[in-house]
């Protein structure tokens, strides 16, 4: 992979301001992509996700948006348009849990993440889609358009006490590939990232307290839990040329969590 492999494009990766989002942003710079970074709340850290893209040389912009609300994420769009004339790269990250046992989940808590992790991805790659298609043939990059979703393990690893994360994150899935399948005669890639226990806020409870540390040891076949960067260089890698063959495919970046670790000591037979 070449150090400036996304010179000239222009990525937008949304709930960019803190974790594997800011992570990507940053290592999408490095790589030579101007970046809109999206925050829905926590200015500060899209601050320090701008000021490290400018240390990195590439230009930014900060947008807030709640990408559940669709009147939100058009000016997220047309912000960047403003800015950047175009978005050559999507990273559907933003995403959140509002845990609760099923039978005790409020519909409110239900639609809060059908609504930001499901729902708010649709709404922005759809209006990506929008603007890849009208994208004139491009010298230096073979594809009009890119479309990352930051998925989860969770799409195919059922979660009790998730219902309302592991639906969004399984109907994700679904939408990525129909969306590969219909955009693909338009030279537009979409493909998913899915994580698997990244140390970010989202599972401090879990990474702060030893002994529930060392229980997530025993779902990790690699032993350590994975960084924000583990998933951006993925991502970078995805977005490139070098990954121009690729549509419709979810990279597992999990440390073989998905790989049914309790088998691993033989099964009961
Ligand atoms: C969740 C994390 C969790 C990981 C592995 C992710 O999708 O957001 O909280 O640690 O999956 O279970």
């Amino acid at each position: 992979m070449e150090k400036e492999c996304l010179a000239g494009q222009t990525a937008m990766v949304t709930g960019s301001s803190s974790g594997i989002g800011f992570a990507i942003a940053v290592t999408m710079a490095k790589a030579g992509a101007n970046i809109v970074v999206n925050y829905h709340s926590d200015e500060k850290g899209a601050a320090d996700a701008i000021a490290q893209i400018t240390q990195a040389g590439s230009k930014a912009i900060s947008v807030q948006a709640d990408i559940a609300k669709e009147e939100d994420v058009l000016r997220l769009f047309d912000e960047a348009r403003k800015h950047f004339g175009t978005i050559d790269i999507l990273v559907n990250n933003a995403g959140i849990q509002k845990d609760a046992a099923f039978i005790d989940m409020t519909l409110d808590e239900w639609r809060k993440v059908i609504d930001t992790n499901l729902t708010g991805q649709f709404l922005c790659a759809r209006e990506a889609a929008k603007e890849f298609i009208t994208h004139p043939a491009k010298k230096n990059v073979r594809s009009s358009g890119n479309i990352i979703f930051i998925s989860s393990v969770h799409d195919i690893i059922p979660w009790a006490g998730h219902a309302n994360y592991t639906t969004s994150k399984g109907g994700e899935t679904m939408l990525m590939k129909t969306m590969a399948q219909e955009l693909a005669p338009k030279s537009i890639r979409v493909n998913s990232i899915a994580p698997g226990a990244i140390k970010t806020d989202i599972n401090k409870e879990v990474w702060s307290d030893p002994a529930q540390l060392k229980t997530l040891m025993d779902m990790i076949p690699y032993q350590r839990m994975g960084e924000p960067d583990d998933v951006a260089k993925v991502a970078v890698w995805l977005a490139s040329d070098d990954a121009d063959y690729i549509t419709g495919t979810t990279i597992y970046v999990d440390g073989g969590m998905t790989l049914f670790p309790s088998f691993a000591h033989g099964g009961l037979s």
